[in-house]
């Protein structure tokens, strides 16, 4: 443990995090410990954690202090926001500056941000195709991960960027899966026509994200972007109608539709749908799938995914309705 490079591993509870502290967790040998952080040492979450072997520290992103103490001695760290916690982007810009801050102070020699684009640098806020959302925004929850960049590179962060994408898992706990319709059938809706979502399942992400702390200092200063598959809505339905073996149909609406859907988030997520619509090619480049399997090789499908979730995933009634 001792001579073990030490990642602080930031929402080690949820999603991307927990892939991260699982990835080092299951490879003892591969020269990595685990130090999961959290804002409740005694949840059942992290104690699971600590019982699979990581080091289990108190860290709150609102208090840049317990950020510095906990980065501190470590290697490295896995950096990501909670936006979907309080939507609000400016907060996500000032806990990733105290992030940053900490991996300085701490000496951190390898950082990985988790990031999104700064979407107004493809649809400046002057372009009407979508609303401008909160004043200042495009895609609230993409933009100020883009805009936090600088604060690593402005503070020479010895860090990678790593541009995620949308998780499959989004079906399970974000009512993105299949729902049932008045029509009594099942349908997945998406604003995206005919083009492709970059998808990924999210406990991808951590792996990943270790397979670059690996690789170590070649992925210093590089952004890597990840995807399991790029699929269409009418690809996604196909597998969800063999994976659940009863037909599901997909609802192809405007981006204004779904804008209008009036769940909390819906304005955002309509402006980043169509993001993904309107920047396909770019999407498909960024995030590359043999980057990412080469990363990860146990990197999974969108039919690996549904196979190993299927059962997980709530057929509801559709609340949202065009
Ligand atoms: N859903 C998607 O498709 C998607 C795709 C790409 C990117 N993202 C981004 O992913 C980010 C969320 O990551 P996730 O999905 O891995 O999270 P998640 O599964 O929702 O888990 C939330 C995590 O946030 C931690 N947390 C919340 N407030 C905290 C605070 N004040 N201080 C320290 N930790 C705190 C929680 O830890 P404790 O409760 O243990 O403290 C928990 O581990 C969001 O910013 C979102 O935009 C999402």
């Amino acid at each position: 443990m001792a001579d073990k490079k030490i990642i602080a591993v930031l929402g080690a509870t949820g999603s991307q995090g927990g892939g991260l502290v699982r990835a080092i967790l299951s490879d003892p040998n591969g020269g990595f410990a685990a130090r999961a952080l959290t804002r409740d040492v005694n949840s059942d979450k992290a104690k699971e954690l600590a019982k699979l072997g990581a080091e289990v520290v108190a860290a709150d992103v609102d208090d840049p202090e317990s950020l510095k103490k906990a980065f501190a001695g470590a290697y490295g760290a896995y950096c990501v926001t909670f936006f979907w916690n309080h939507f609000s982007p400016d907060k996500e810009l000032a806990h990733a500056n105290a992030m940053a801050q900490a991996a300085k102070a701490a000496g951190l020699k390898h950082v990985i941000w988790s990031t999104l684009e700064d979407t107004r640098k493809f649809v400046p806020l002057s372009d009407n195709r979508m609303p401008t959302l909160q004043g200042k925004y495009k895609v609230p929850h993409f933009d100020a991960k883009g805009e936090a960049d600088g604060a690593f590179t402005s503070l020479g962060v010895p860090v990678t960027f790593l541009l995620t994408t949308f998780y499959w898992d989004n079906a399970i706990y974000f009512g993105m899966g299949p729902q049932r319709g008045a029509d009594g059938k099942l349908a997945i809706t998406f604003p995206l026509g005919t083009k492709k979502l970059a998808g990924i399942a999210a406990g991808d992400i951590g792996k990943c994200a270790y397979g670059i702390f690996k690789g170590g200092s070649q992925w210093i200063g590089k952004t890597v972007g990840i995807a399991g598959e790029h699929l269409t809505g009418s690809e996604m339905a196909a597998a969800y109608s063999k994976a659940l073996g009863q037909p599901v149909g997909y609802n192809a609406v405007t981006p204004e539709a779904y804008r209008g859907f009036g769940f909390p988030g819906a304005e955002d997520l309509g402006n980043m749908f169509q993001f993904y619509a309107d920047f396909e090619d770019y999407f498909g480049k960024s995030r590359d799938l043999n980057t990412a399997r080469a990363l990860n090789p146990s990197l999974l499908t969108f039919d690996a995914w549904l196979a190993q979730n299927k059962s997980r995933i709530p057929l509801g009634e559709a609340a949202q309705k065009a």
